[in-house]
Order: structure tokens, then sequence, then C-alpha cells
């Protein structure tokens, strides 16, 4: 597809923390696309930055910008410092047009040990007796094997309420320092860099901040109390950001993507389930792509869109609005 090369020689640079995958990384190839120069921060293994991660990073600078990426740990100092140094260095004074903050660092841990009635062994033992009424003999043991497999291998999202989750709820329970690393990190830190970037001039005329929040910031799903607290800290710093930051031209968004099968949606316990649920309950059953997400962070860079600010936007093809 032809893609207009709207920012090339703009000089204009991205910078996304957490661009090494998933919403971040889809951002980044496409406003490449558009001729934007990137810079990404990530934490990886080197193993993975070898073999998943360069040929990503060589389609970006294939589209004929620069793009300069730190593998580093933003919960540190050093980090940190590093990459900020690396802005001022490469982007320099009033080029960072859009800064995006979608680093998934958030402790998914129950609050105390899970604890519900037993539905799915009712629903199977139901089952089970009225396939009997019918002269078919099944125990729920069997039933539920073969509800499992049904769901994991034959992709039968309709089963979710009976099928067993293969992402189990981690074995130790949250801590304050999990509840106190994860607001900082996926939620007051989007404010933390927007205020330094704009303090020290980087920020372009009319620059767009941009972070990422989902439907747990007002469901609760169980294990994901940290992020979810984190999500309600993460918009409201960007209510302030669209506040306190418009006299200088800066527009922030927060952005409400759909379930979306990333590595960090994919340790959020039963999130097997989620996507299956999800895609059952959205309107277009499918999941949200990083791409989608993509698109509308690209068209928020354009001049036309700067009148949206403060807002959370969803990007998630309706799933949010629909019942089933
Ligand atoms: N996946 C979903 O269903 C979904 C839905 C809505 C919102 N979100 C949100 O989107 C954001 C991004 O998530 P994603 O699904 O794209 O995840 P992802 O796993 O694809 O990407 C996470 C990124 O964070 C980076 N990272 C993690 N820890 C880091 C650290 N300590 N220092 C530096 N970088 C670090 C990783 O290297 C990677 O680039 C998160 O805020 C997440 O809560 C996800």
């Amino acid at each position: 597809m032809d893609r207009d090369r709207r920012f090339e020689s703009s000089g204009l640079w991205a910078v996304i923390l957490g661009g090494s995958s998933g919403f971040g990384l889809a951002a980044a190839k496409r406003l490449a696309q558009a001729g934007i120069n990137i810079l990404i921060a990530h934490k990886d293994k080197e193993g993975a930055v070898e073999t998943l991660i360069k040929p990503h990073f060589d389609e970006i600078r294939a589209q004929g910008v620069k793009l300069v990426s730190h593998n580093v740990n933003l919960f540190d100092d050093d980090g940190r410092g590093e990459v900020f140094e690396s802005i001022a260095a490469n982007a320099g004074p009033g080029k960072v047009h859009l800064f995006m903050h979608s680093i998934a660092a958030g402790a998914c841990k129950l609050m105390v040990d899970a604890k519900a009635p037993d539905f799915r062994g009712q629903a199977l033992k139901g089952l089970s007796e009225a396939l009997s009424a019918h002269g078919v003999q099944a125990s729920p043991d069997i039933l539920k094997t073969a509800v499992n497999d049904a769901f994991h291998q034959k992709g039968c999202d309709a089963l979710y309420t009976l099928a067993e989750s293969k992402i189990p709820y981690k074995d130790n329970l949250l801590e304050q320092e999990d509840l106190e690393k994860t607001v900082w990190m996926m939620g007051y830190d989007y404010l933390l860099w927007g205020r330094e970037l704009l303090k020290d001039g980087l920020l372009s005329k009319d620059a767009r901040l941009v972070a990422m929040t989902s439907e747990g910031n007002e469901v609760a799903w169980r294990g994901y109390a940290a992020v979810s607290a984190a999500k309600c800290a993460l918009e409201a710093s960007s209510r302030a950001m669209a506040l306190e930051l418009a006299p200088y031209g800066a527009r922030s968004y927060v952005l409400q993507a759909g379930i979306t099968d990333t590595p960090a949606g994919n340790a959020i316990p039963n999130f097997d389930l989620m996507k299956a649920q999800a895609r059952l309950r959205n309107p277009f059953h499918r999941l949200t792509t990083p791409e989608d997400v993509a698109e509308m962070i690209y068209a928020l860079c354009l001049p036309g869109l700067s009148w949206t600010n403060g807002a959370v936007i969803t990007v998630d093809g309706g799933e949010s609005i629909s019942g089933i």
C-alpha cells in the first residue's frame, strides 16, 4: 500500500518507551513509514534482540528514517539517564513530535488466595447427567478433557466459561512493592517523562503525548489490581498533562485498546479465556491488533486532529461497549 511521507524531511522524532513489541513497535513502524525518525527504549533479553527484534528494527531503518534504540531497564536511573541524554543528543530541541509510553512492566498477581464457587465442575456434572438421560455416558472428567481440547486445540471460543486457562495465577500474592513499582512505571511515569521532555525544550511546538490503557481501568480482572490502579493513575496524569502542557502546545491522550495478543497480554492470568471472550463479544469478532492502534496514533500526529486533548480514546472495534 502506498503511504504518504508527510513527515519526510521534517526532522521530527517519535520517542517510544516500550517500542520493541506490541503497540510501541507497531507505532514505530507506522510513523517511520510517514518519515518520522524513531528512538526506542525497551528491555529484552540479548538473545531476543538478535533473533526477534532486529528484523523489525531493520524494517524501520528500511523506511529511510533514523532509528536509535536502547535496551535498558527503565526502572533504573542509569537506564533512564541514558535514554534521556540520547533524546537530547539525537532529536535535539523542539523535535520530539510524539512521545509514547507503552511499557508493560506490571505485577499481575492476586490480592488473596483465589476462592470461587465451582461453576465449571457443576456445569460439567450437569452436562454429564443430561447426556446420560439421552443414553450417552461421559463422566465429568472426560467432558473436562474434551472441553479443554476443543477450546485450546480447535478454537471453540464459546467454551471459554468451561475451559481451564493455560495461564495460571502466580504462586505468590501481590506485595506492596509490586503495587508501588507498577503504579510508578505504568501510571505516573508517563507524566514524569512528559514533563522532563517539556522542561528541556525537546517537544515540538504541537507535540503529541500518548500512553496506553485498557478496559481493566474500570472493570476488575482477577490478578490485575496493580495494573488497574496504574491505569487510573495514568489517566489522571494524562488529564493533568493535557491541561498544564496545553499552553506549551502539547496534547495528551490515553488510548484504550481492546484485548490484543502481545507478550504482556499473555502474561495476564486467564488471558487465553479473556481473548476468547473478547472475540465473541467484539462487534467485529476479532481481537484488536497493534496495527489498529498504530493507525490511530499516526492520525493523532496529523495537524487536523489537534483539537482532541486529554481524552481516553477507545481503539477496540466497540468491544468495551458491547454486551454479548
Ligand atoms: N495487550 C493488551 O491486551 C493491552 C490492552 C490494552 C492496553 N495494553 C497496554 O499497552 C501497553 C503496552 O503493552 P503491550 O501489550 O504492547 O506489551 P508488549 O509486551 O508487547 O510490549 C511491552 C514493551 O515494554 C518494554 N519493557 C518492559 N519492561 C521494561 C523495562 N523495565 N524497561 C524498559 N522497557 C520495558 C518491553 O521491552 C516491550 O517493548 C501496556 O501499558 C499495556 O498495559 C495492553
